[in-house]
């Protein structure tokens, strides 16, 4: 298995990023240029995009060549852009559980943006792991919530883009029916997002005891408020059941480590 090579960053070089894509403003350009204004008055190593506004961080994520490549090449909406942090909190959790046993599982792929980063990442066409990618893609079953080109179609373009990748196996259907006759028996990398509780709890219930020891479960909107909050309140409700406490990024991410069954 090749991983990504390590460079080490340069001592002196600061990494500044600014996106203009946040979400749930009621001004976008005012408060654009409010962040701008904000941005003269704190040090260098800033991130801004994706509802997060940093300074005086390493942003390692752009210190890591191989990613930088991963995220920049798979880029097609302005989203893609902004949510450069979020992909590199899934590349770093893959570098870990790409050497454990099993496979990946991402629920929720849309155009497969957040597959093929990851995949990229860590091998590209000779990612080394079964990769299982479900959605019902060519239409969203989540009311109010249909991306950019959800329509009929949509599932041949998203292949399309995976020409190659023998390892990816795009899944058609809606979660949880689709689990049945297509599933891994043992997941090192369960990626869910899905914006609902209830096919998120599904998923849960479906592959949360496949995940191998040591594995990693990433719930994309975990710690996002408002419409997102029913996810999380849901997801705290069954992983207390089992002794879980979710940690939450400021990237709108969650995640918890598997671990082994106890004695
Ligand atoms: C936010 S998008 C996924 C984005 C993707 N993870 C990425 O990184 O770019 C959510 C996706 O979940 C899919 N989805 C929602 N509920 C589903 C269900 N019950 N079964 C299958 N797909 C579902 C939608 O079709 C949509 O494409």
């Amino acid at each position: 298995m090749s991983l990504p090579k390590y460079v080490p960053g340069n001592p002196r070089s600061l990494n500044n990023f600014f996106s203009p894509t946040s979400w749930m403003i009621s001004d976008p350009e005012r408060f654009v240029s409010l962040i701008r204004e904000a941005s003269r008055l704190v040090e260098g190593g800033i991130y801004f995009g994706d509802n997060l506004f940093t300074w005086a961080r390493n942003n390692s994520l752009f210190d890591d060549l191989a990613f930088r490549e991963a995220w920049e090449r798979n880029i097609v909406n302005d989203a893609d852009r902004a949510v450069a942090w979020r992909r590199y909190f899934l590349a770093t959790m893959a570098y870990h559980a790409v050497q454990l046993p099993g496979d990946f599982v991402e629920c929720g792929v849309y155009a497969g943006t957040g597959v093929k980063t990851v995949a990229d990442y860590l091998g590209g066409k000779d990612f080394p792991k079964t990769f299982w990618a479900y959605d019902t893609y060519d239409y969203n079953p989540v009311e109010g919530h249909a991306f950019d080109g959800q329509q009929p179609g949509f599932y041949d373009l998203v292949q399309k883009r995976f020409e190659g990748y023998a390892n990816v196996r795009l899944v058609r259907g809606l979660i949880p029916d689709s689990f049945a006759g297509h599933s891994p028996e043992a997941i090192a990398y369960l990626h869910i997002d899905l914006n609902n509780a209830d096919a998120e709890i599904a998923t849960l219930e479906h592959l949360f005891d496949r995940v191998v020891p040591g594995g990693v479960v990433i719930f994309d909107d975990y710690e996002w408020a408002n419409m997102y909050r029913p996810q999380k309140l849901a997801e705290d409700a069954w992983l207390d059941a089992r002794r879980y406490r979710v940690s939450p990024l400021p990237t709108g991410q969650g995640f918890v480590i598997k671990r082994p069954p106890a004695a």
